[in-house]
């Protein structure tokens, strides 16, 4: 088997996927024309032509502004099934998805539709041989007490809802700025994870706090940890998921980041390959682990290593885990 169709058939799991960033322009024109929404493109071109961006805010200003279409459980619904659709036309057999409700209920939409509507389609998605889950992140640029409130509503969907994690703009929104909602969350059996790694100035430090202070499980992103030998130590002793997404990483060039991934993979770190936000950066994970095995020239022994790290650090029960290792 050639590489590439080695990894179409290899079974992975997604653990960093925001349904948000899985929006494409050809659904984004459906939803604007089904809510009469009026949009400033009208279409798929003109919308991809508004897909540049130096740095994260200025993807994050591009991301927030689409969301607008999404206003009813069915349209949370259709962008769900659709994302699942992909996933497992990618081999894709387990996916923990993000989702940001804040940017929701900002906008007026109730809890409860975002989540039904994301749900729902998870469940229908089980016919696909796909299972999935949801990790809802806070917006780590609002405020505490925001993110205090959202816990709470999460709280009432308990069943429907995997862990919590911390997404949108680093800088200057450590980690510890919600620790007392990672504490509160952990209590109630939710998992944990954050994003770390995309303020360059201040990365280490954002690592160390969440793997020393707030016991997550999961680093998203995450492969600037290899500029400390401790703390690569410390993952790789506590069997620490590093999600890096190739393609997102460096704004849309796949394989910037991937010395890194190469590095902790060698260290035995549980380093895997994810889409993040594949309508947006021009990949979903089967191109991602492509870009990064032909630059690296992987071997399949490290290929299936990447997609074994998947399952490992994924939030399935031990019982299932068994069926993947
Ligand atoms: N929200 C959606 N995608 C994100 C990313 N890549 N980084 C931070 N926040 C995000
Ligand atoms: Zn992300």
């Amino acid at each position: 088997l050639d590489t590439r169709t080695f990894i179409k058939y290899l079974p992975k799991a997604e653990l960093h996927l925001h349904i948000e960033g899985t929006l494409e322009p050809e659904l984004q024109l459906k939803l604007a024309k089904r809510n009469h929404i009026q949009l400033k493109q009208s279409t798929v071109e003109e919308i991809k032509q508004t897909y540049h961006y130096h740095d994260l805010p200025s993807f994050l200003e591009v991301y927030y502004s689409a969301l607008s279409v999404l206003q009813t459980e069915q349209d949370f619904y259709d962008l769900a099934f659709s994302y699942l659709t992909k996933a497992a036309q990618n081999n894709i057999r387990h996916a923990e998805i993000f989702f940001d409700p804040q940017a929701h209920t900002s906008r007026g939409i109730p809890f409860k539709t975002i989540v039904n509507g994301l749900y729902r389609a998870i469940v229908d998605a089980r016919a696909l041989n796909i299972d999935a889950g949801l990790i809802m992140c806070f917006l780590r640029d609002y405020s505490k007490e925001s993110a205090r409130k959202t816990l709470k509503e999460a709280i009432n969907y308990k069943d429907k809802i995997l862990g919590v994690g911390l997404d949108s703009d680093e800088h200057n929104n450590p980690p510890l700025k919600f620790v007392r909602q990672f504490e509160d969350a952990a209590a109630v059996g939710f998992h944990l994870t954050t994003h770390c790694d995309l303020d360059q100035k201040n990365s280490i430090e954002h690592i160390r706090q969440a793997l020393e202070l707030m016991d997550v499980e999961r680093l998203d992103h995450g492969t600037n940890i290899v500029e400390d030998p401790d703390l690569v130590q410390l993952a790789a002793h506590r069997k620490i998921g590093i999600t890096s997404c190739p393609h997102s990483n460096s704004l849309g060039n796949p394989v910037m980041k991937g010395k890194e991934v190469i590095e902790l993979l060698n260290k035995g770190v549980k380093v895997s390959i994810n889409s993040d936000d594949p309508a947006y950066f021009g990949g979903y994970i089967n191109d991602s682990y492509n870009a990064i095995a032909q630059k690296f020239h992987l071997t399949k022994a490290q290929i299936i290593q990447l997609a074994k790290n998947s399952f490992e650090t994924s939030w399935i029960s031990q019982q299932a885990k068994t069926l993947y290792l």
